[in-house]
């Protein structure tokens, strides 16, 4: 089964708690959190205090995309405000192994994020460190970009590489109704949506049919 995960990025932030509300509806899991700085990405969004506002209305597992730069100087924060999985990028620091006990130690699950342009390799050394691996198909910074179809094979070679039934394996960018199936046919266990979801007319119902999408027989 391959999970559509809806990122608040593109959701109204004026009503956010209503939001989550419908995506809950839906049949959500899960909840995607896109934290950028402005530094390590272009764009500013939100930080834990977001996170923290929603937690006690929402029994959906948050998981937190950290796209900033010094990630070690706002774990606390976000472990704090009830972030479930903390997804920090391998470009974001340079030590990584020593971060990702740090989410371990704090109670949560520990997630790496690779750009389109890192390769997998960069993170294999400590494959035993991380139980979370969210590969880019955008450039991180925006919603509704178009899905950079090549880095989906970073899905297969960590599913052929890694084999524990703990991992899951998330894909975040440019997923909508024309992708959906790229996506999950590579074995992906987790879909991030923002724009297609939250700019469609009927979000319950956009939530469902990529849900529906991702899981069917069709080969293409
Ligand atoms: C991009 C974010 C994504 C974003 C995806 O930097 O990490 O999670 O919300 O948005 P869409 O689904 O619009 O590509
Ligand atoms: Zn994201």
């Amino acid at each position: 089964m391959t999970e559509i995960v809806p990122s608040l990025l593109s959701a109204d932030f004026s009503i956010l708690a209503e939001q989550v509300a419908l995506m809950e509806e839906a049949g959500a899991k899960r909840l995607h959190f896109d934290v950028m700085d402005g530094h390590f990405v272009p764009n500013l969004t939100f930080g834990a205090p977001v996170v923290k506002s929603l937690r006690d209305k929402s029994s959906l597992h948050f998981e937190a995309h950290l796209m900033v730069t010094n990630p070690e100087e706002l774990l606390e924060d976000f472990l704090k405000a009830g972030a479930e999985t903390i997804i920090v990028h391998e470009e974001a620091t340079n030590h990584l192994h020593g971060l990702l006990n740090e989410i371990k130690s704090g109670g949560a699950i520990a997630g790496v994020s690779l750009n389109p342009a890192t390769p997998l390799y960069s993170v294999m050394e400590i494959a035993d460190e991380w139980d979370f691996l969210l590969i880019m198909t955008v450039n991180p910074g925006f919603g509704g970009q178009k899905m950079i179809k090549s880095a989906l094979q970073k899905v297969k070679k960590a599913k052929e590489r890694i084999k524990r039934d703990n991992l899951l394996v998330e894909v975040d960018g440019g997923i909508n109704l024309d992708t959906v199936r790229d996506a999950s046919n590579v074995g992906t266990d987790l879909l991030v949506s923002g724009s297609a979801i939250f700019h469609s007319e009927n979000p319950v119902q956009m939530f469902r049919d990529l849900t529906e999408k991702a899981n069917s027989n069709m080969d293409s």
